[in-house]
């Protein structure tokens, strides 16, 4: 997976070649070696190497002359995934003699970003029918539809007939109204920070079972940002909303600021706890080693936080 054919046509006779690749992420990283192409092949039969390249990120490769440790040529390609390509080096001959290095498709990559695609439009599609239920269930006109056919004698004799309910014509009518079922107790800013929260926790499952394996649902390594970067981030920012949103409300109610102090600081204590104890690395392995415990895990720095948010 990530990878593509990259076959090296050498046709300099008589001068090998050393081909050096770096990732473009790779902040300043230095060229590893990829390959040597020996330059004994016949003219028409060049010789060929063949080497597997990533194809997360661009690609840097630098060809020497291996005699003289002389560049060659230098080229940033962006390969992708289970493409064949050749990269042909060769003389030009147009007055001076150059030499040219031509990266040619053989055959062309496949689509890696397409199963995420398709989920990401499957997604939008399933809110979008979602909003436009809902957007039916508030016009009065459709409910009456609605109801109308539901009430109708046909649904009513069969309805009657499976179920022998005599008396659900009349109760019908009022239970189908949105009104009736959505939770109008929850007020609106708090179903937000709910979903929001629902949004991060199915990204962490996500990313915590490889998220597919696609570099950006993994934590970069060193410099730049993924999704898998942000999760941690947003658990805080809706820990710190909602501690706003509760705590107000309990210290409306006349709860005194010294109990909420000693409730805010046994959770955080329990959370630590928990990152330490439970949510060791070791904890499917056995029981608890104090050599490989991580003090400051993710539950952990959540308590913290959590303390320091509460004060
Ligand atoms: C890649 O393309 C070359 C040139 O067309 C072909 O000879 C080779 O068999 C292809 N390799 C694979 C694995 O498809």
């Amino acid at each position: 997976m990530d990878q593509a054919l990259l076959l090296i046509h050498n046709e300099l006779l008589g001068t090998d070649l050393s081909v050096y690749w770096n990732s473009e992420r790779c902040y300043h990283c230095l060229l590893q070696v990829l390959v040597n192409v020996s330059g004994n092949g016949k003219p028409g039969k060049p010789s060929i190497a063949a080497v597997a390249v990533s194809t997360q990120h661009g690609s840097i490769l630098q060809l020497n002359d291996t005699s003289e440790e002389k560049e060659v040529c230098r080229l940033e390609y962006k390969f992708g995934e289970f493409g064949n390509y050749s990269l042909l080096v060769k003389h030009v001959h147009n007055g001076v003699n150059e030499i040219a290095c031509d990266v040619v498709v053989n055959e062309n990559p496949v689509d890696s970003n397409l199963p995420v695609s398709i989920a990401f439009l499957v997604g939008v599609a399933v809110v979008v029918a979602v909003c436009f239920l809902r957007f039916l269930l508030s016009l009065d006109d459709f409910n009456n539809w609605i109801s109308k056919a539901i009430n109708s004698r046909e649904t009513d004799r069969l309805i009657n007939s499976e179920l022998g309910s005599p008396s659900r014509a009349g109760q019908l009518g009022d239970d189908t109204r949105p009104e009736a079922w959505r939770p109008s107790a929850v007020p609106l800013r708090l179903r937000c920070v709910d979903t929001f929260r629902g949004i991060a926790l199915i990204l962490m499952v996500f990313v915590n079972y490889g998220g597919g394996k696609y570099w950006y649902f993994k934590h970069s390594s060193w410099n730049g940002l993924t999704v898998a970067d942000l999760v941690f981030p947003w658990f805080v920012f809706i820990m710190g909303s909602s501690i706003f949103l509760s705590m107000t409300s309990i210290l409306q109610r006349g709860c005194s600021k010294f109990r909420l102090l000693g409730k805010i600081t046994w959770r955080s204590f329990l959370l630590i706890c928990i990152g330490i104890f439970i949510v060791n690395p070791n904890y499917c392995l056995g029981p608890l080693s104090w050599d490989k415990v991580r003090i400051p895990g993710v539950l952990q720095r959540l308590g913290v936080t959590y303390f320091k948010f509460g004060m």
